[in-house]
């Protein structure tokens, strides 16, 4: 079996050598840039290892692999304009560096690459993995619908939040082990375990990715810190927030979300102010770990020997162990 290591340097060294062949370069070169600053690659590291449960040569779900590392770039690109995002992976974002254009053009082109690159899948997989692709695209554009919608709303429940994040990115991370099962010729019940294990892990990210948000370091978290309390953001602390709040908490963040124009660090202090006093970073904590063990228990689950799951566990324990 291969390390997580061996699988990232195979991931690297494939977006190392893609090539961009049609004219303008200028297209090319957002797309260089947002590839070039990393990031911690769990899509395709989630195909290649889900694929070597089962195979010990895992070479046909490399290119796949590196097909679902470009989509999920495409999204960063389009996310971070619809989020008004200054910063990712420590360095400015693609509409900062160049413009809103370049990030849709270049975005449209990363998106068309990854269906170049999943296509090359081989014939006896090809139809399952365009079709799990396929849907899981189109969710992650609900997903992301929702997460904007939600924005003018103040009644968003817990439920409907689950099932934005559910669709803007547990099934990214649920589609890579899926996909990688099948490639790895997996029974169709493994492959359903694997999906179910991402959902989950999918689910305890992205509410640690809204955690990180307010009280992550930015120097780790590579993002500007308060960007979703900004833009008011229905993460799961603000609908906690709202749902726990006494009438003077309730006021003051009705107060800040109603405002247009405001100090940014005054808006991001006062809600991180409520967030303490209510203490919902440990209710965060919790719930990210009532997901976490879902997740393990579908791992649990799988038909393949237990001490070929280390891997999956440890990659996962590490991404659950971003820092504060
Ligand atoms: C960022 O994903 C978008 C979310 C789903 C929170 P990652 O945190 O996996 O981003 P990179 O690829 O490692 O930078
Ligand atoms: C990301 O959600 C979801 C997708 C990119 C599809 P966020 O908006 O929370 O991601 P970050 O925090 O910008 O990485
Ligand atoms: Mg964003
Ligand atoms: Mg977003
Ligand atoms: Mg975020």
């Amino acid at each position: 079996m291969f390390t997580f290591n061996d699988v990232l340097r195979k991931i690297e060294n494939e977006i190392a050598e893609l090539q961009y062949p049609y004219p303008p370069k200028s297209l090319y070169e957002p797309i260089k840039y947002i590839l070039s600053l990393g990031g911690k690659r769990i899509r395709p590291a989630l195909v290649l290892m889900a694929c070597n449960l089962y195979k010990e040569n895992i070479e046909n779900a490399l290119r796949p692999a590196i097909g679902l590392e470009v989509f999920h770039n495409f999204t960063l690109l389009h996310d971070d304009l619809m989020d008004e995002a200054d910063k990712r992976r420590n360095k400015p974002t693609v509409h900062k560096v160049w413009n809103a254009n370049a990030a849709i053009l270049s975005g449209d082109a990363m998106m068309i690459t990854a269906y170049q690159l999943i296509g090359e899948t081989e014939p006896a997989h090809l139809k399952e993995v365009l079709n799990i692709f396929t849907a899981t695209a189109l969710e992650i554009c609900g997903g992301q619908q929702y997460d904007m919608e939600f924005e003018s709303r103040t009644d968003v429940t817990e439920d409907e939040y689950i099932e934005m994040i559910r669709l803007k990115t547990a099934v990214l991370l649920a589609c890579a082990l899926k996909m990688g099962a099948i490639l790895g010729g997996a029974s169709h019940a493994d492959a359903e375990h694997l999906y179910q294990f991402g959902i989950n892990i999918g689910l305890a990210f992205q509410l640690q990715d809204d955690l990180l948000d307010v009280y992550g370091n930015i120097a780790t978290f590579g993002k500007n810190i308060g960007g979703d309390i900004l833009c008011n953001k229905k993460t799961f602390m603000l609908i906690n927030a709202l749902r726990l709040a006494n009438p003077e908490q309730k006021k003051e963040l009705n107060d800040w979300m109603s405002r247009t124009s405001f100090s940014p660090i005054e808006k991001i202090n006062a809600i991180t102010a409520i967030y303490n006093q209510l203490d919902l970073k440990r209710l965060s904590e919790q719930k990210i770990q009532t997901y976490n063990k879902q997740a393990i228990a579908y791992l649990d689950a799988l038909s393949v020997a237990p001490e070929k799951l280390t891997i999956l566990k440890e990659v996962c324990a590490h991404l659950m162990n971003r820092q504060y």
